[in-house]
Order: C-alpha cells, then sequence, then structure tokens
C-alpha cells in the first residue's frame, strides 16, 4: 500500500488501481468524444455516425470489463487511508463520490447495452463478439435509452466536483493528494 519514494514515502493506491484509474479516465474521455460525434453527424454524415457508435459500443464492453476487474481489486486489496487534515464532512463525501463513481461506470454500459439490445440492434465488440439482443421491446429501450443519459449526466456532475476536489487539494488545501494517483510526488 506504501510505494516507497527515495525522499519521501507517499501513500498511493495500489500500482493496479493506479493504472486502471487512468485507463478508465482515457476510456471516459474516448466514450464522451464517441457519444458527441454521434450526435453531431447524426444526419449529416450517417455513416461517420453509425462507426462512432459501433466503437462507442466496443470501448463501453472494454470500459465495462476494465470496471468490473477494477472493482475486484479495490475490494481485495488495501488502499491508503484519506489524509489526516481532511474533516469528517469531507471524507463523507470523498468516499459516496468515488463509489457512486463507481455504481455509474458499471451502469452506464449495462444500460447502453439494454437499450440496442431491447431494440434488436446487431452489435458486437470490435466486429468479434456479437452481443446477446432480445426481442424488440421499444419500452424497454426507451427507459433504458433514459437511464442511460441520466447516468451520463450524473457522471458529467460527478467528475465537475471529483476534478476539482483533486486539484484543490493540491493547489489549495496543502493536502497533496494527486500523488495518492500516481501524479507527482508529496514535497
Ligand atoms: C473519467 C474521469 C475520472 C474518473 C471516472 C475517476 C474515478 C475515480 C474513482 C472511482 C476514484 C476512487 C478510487 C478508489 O477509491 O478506488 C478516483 C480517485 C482519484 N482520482 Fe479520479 N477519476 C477521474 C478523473 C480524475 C482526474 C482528471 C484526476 C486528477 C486531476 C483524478 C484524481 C484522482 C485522485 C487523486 C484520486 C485518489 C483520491 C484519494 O485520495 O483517495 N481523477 N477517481
Amino acid at each position: 500500500m506504501w510505494d516507497q519514494h527515495p525522499l519521501t514515502a507517499v501513500a498511493r493506491y495500489p500500482a493496479a488501481l493506479r493504472l486502471l484509474h487512468w485507463l478508465v479516465v482515457l476510456l471516459v474521455a474516448l466514450q464522451l468524444t464517441l457519444a458527441l460525434i454521434n450526435a453531431i453527424y447524426y444526419e449529416r454524415t450517417p455513416g461517420l455516425a453509425e462507426a462512432a457508435v459501433q466503437a462507442h459500443i466496443s470501448v463501453g464492453v472494454l470500459l465495462f470489463g476494465l470496471m468490473l476487474l477494477r472493482l475486484g481489486v479495490r475490494l481485495t486489496r488495501p488502499v491508503p487511508p484519506l489524509p489526516e487534515g481532511m474533516g469528517r464532512a469531507k471524507r463523507r463525501l470523498a468516499h459516496a463520490t468515488h463509489a457512486a463513481l463507481y455504481v455509474i461506470l458499471v451502469a452506464l454500459p449495462v444500460t447502453g447495452w439494454l437499450k440496442l439490445a431491447a431494440l434488436g440492434y446487431p452489435a458486437s465488440v470490435f466486429g468479434i463478439l456479437p452481443l446477446p439482443v432480445f426481442e424488440f421491446m421499444p419500452d424497454v429501450a426507451r427507459r433504458a435509452r433514459n437511464a442511460h443519459e441520466l447516468l451520463a449526466l450524473a457522471l458529467g456532475g460527478l467528475l465537475v466536483l471529483h476534478v476539482g476536489a483533486a486539484l484543490f487539494h493540491k493547489r489549495l488545501a496543502g493536502a497533496a493528494v494527486l500523488p495518492r494517483m500516481g501524479i507527482g510526488q508529496t514535497p
């Protein structure tokens, strides 16, 4: 749980969790970009929009697998406690935000797949692994689509809070939380 640095001992998340954190950040950014491409080019360039959807589905399944792996590692490996100087309310908020991010990042791909499956849309993971499809259930598809959109909005809100808090504690409150996720080192 403690990675030793030549000058200082920094409480860091285990290497596997740091790697998965930044891999998931990259994939979430990619997912957002693909969703935007689809929305922007849906009418103007349907071919491009369709390719973006297919990529969004494949990356979504990859993200889902990585999140399950991450959850498995998270629940079985010790992580460093939050910095001492943080008050109780802030600790609770940090834990709640992290837990909500895990739940949302698992639920987003599930609702995305459910939406397509209930429409009978033939999707596959990188053109190799076909995803299961149901019979046509428009009601289920509509609810899954609404849930997917709400979860995406909630993710956006939580990320503003999460990234803001990480930068705030780095720059203003002096708690230097960024090294815990592998960025830099404590002074
Ligand atoms: C898609 C974007 C992101 C997602 C989904 C995300 C998600 C998470 C989650 C779920 C945790 C909790 C880890 C755990 O307890 O297992 C976490 C921790 C952390 N994240 Fe992010 N994160 C994102 C972006 C960022 C960015 C851009 C930064 C830096 C500016 C950052 C800095 C941190 C830090 C420092 C921690 C450790 C907090 C602590 O001290 O316990 N994250 N992140």
